[in-house]
């Protein structure tokens, strides 16, 4: 099979197309024969020494992203929830060695969920880590209430997209930020506000917040604090910028908490659930091919991206 093996980290470069063995599986996964896989910021910072890559190095041969949709080509003999032939995608292996940049991917059955027939396999890839981080950020620290009001950071991205739908879905009221470009883009997600994060200091533009999400880090945790109500809830994901998120809430009394996806097979089952009736919808901007693996990371890595970035298989 064909997978892109990291050779060296730095930039994409170091991404090196190789021929090397279907692997093998254990009794608890399957073999996915892939058909789409998503990008995450997380593919490049890894790709380039940072991430996960401190952890990941000793892997030989280290395959990097671990969003996947696709076709299972072999069951283990203790897999019971799925079969050869049965279409399915997750997030593989997180935040562990997924492997999913090849043609197939060894998966544990319990990282994954049936593809929901109605929806393409490269809007069932893009809605793996992005839409599982938005999912899991809103589900486990609190129960967002019908009516309260919610912030998103970074609306307009892979998990602020997501996370406007599944807040909405879940009876709040939604605000996301966003340049002036993505106005319209966040507005059509479902948000009830925009907020341009460039136009004006954020507690001039929006007060009295339930729920943040922060995909952001650094000041943007103060800035978010200044217009939330007391009592209220900030989620903060970007490695390495929001360490001091609970010491900054507790000292305002509210709640702070710094959140890192885990892969979850019925998590992914709640979110297919959403896709499959429409709540929920992925938007995709940008398709690359396999050997166009690359031009998907410069994408990434401009922070410009309006929703997902695949790879097509
Ligand atoms: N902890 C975890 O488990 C976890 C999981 C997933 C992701 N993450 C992290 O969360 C971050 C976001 O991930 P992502 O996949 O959503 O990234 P992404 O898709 O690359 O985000 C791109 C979006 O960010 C927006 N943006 C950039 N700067 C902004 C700002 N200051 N305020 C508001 N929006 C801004 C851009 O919109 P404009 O062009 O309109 O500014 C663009 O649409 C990354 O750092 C990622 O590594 C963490």
């Amino acid at each position: 099979m064909k997978a892109l093996v990291l050779q060296e980290p730095g930039d994409p470069s170091g991404l090196v197309l190789k021929e090397l063995p279907i692997p093998q599986i254990t009794a608890d996964e399957v073999l996915i024969a892939v058909r789409s896989l998503g990008i995450n910021p997380i593919d490049v910072k890894t790709r380039s020494g940072g991430g996960l890559y401190g952890a990941l190095k000793s892997e030989k041969p280290l395959i990097l992203g671990w969003d996947a949709s696709g076709i299972v080509a072999e069951a283990g003999s203790g897999v019971t929830q799925f079969k050869k032939g049965d279409e399915v995608f997750g997030m593989i292996n997180f935040p562990g060695h997924g492997k999913a940049y090849a043609e197939y991917v060894a998966a544990p059955a319990a990282h994954l969920t049936i593809k929901p027939s109605n929806i393409s396999h490269n809007e069932a890839a893009a809605a793996s880590l992005a839409a599982l981080t938005a999912w899991q950020a809103m589900k486990t620290f609190t129960t967002i209430q019908k009516g309260q009001k919610v912030l998103i950071h970074a609306a307009a991205g892979g998990v602020g997209h997501y996370a406007v739908q599944i807040a909405k879905y879940f009876g709040a009221w939604v605000a996301g930020t966003a340049s002036a470009a993505n106005r319209d883009f966040v507005l059509n997600i479902g948000a009830d506000e925009h907020i341009d994060y460039k136009a004006a200091p954020l507690h001039e533009q929006v007060a009295d917040i339930d729920f943040v999400l922060d995909t952001i880090g650094g000041e943007t945790i103060d800035h978010s604090l200044e217009l939330m109500k007391k009592g209220g809830i900030i989620i903060s994901i970007p490695s390495g910028l929001n360490e001091a998120v609970t010491d900054k809430a507790g000292a305002k009394e509210m709640k702070g908490y710094s959140f890192k996806v885990k892969s979850n097979g019925d998590d992914m089952k709640a979110i297919a659930n959403l896709l499959e009736k429409g709540i929920i919808k992925s938007h995709i901007s940008h398709i690359f091919s396999f050997n166009e693996i690359a031009k998907a990371h410069a994408q990434i890595e401009t922070g410009r991206t309006i929703g997902k970035v695949v790879v097509q298989v």
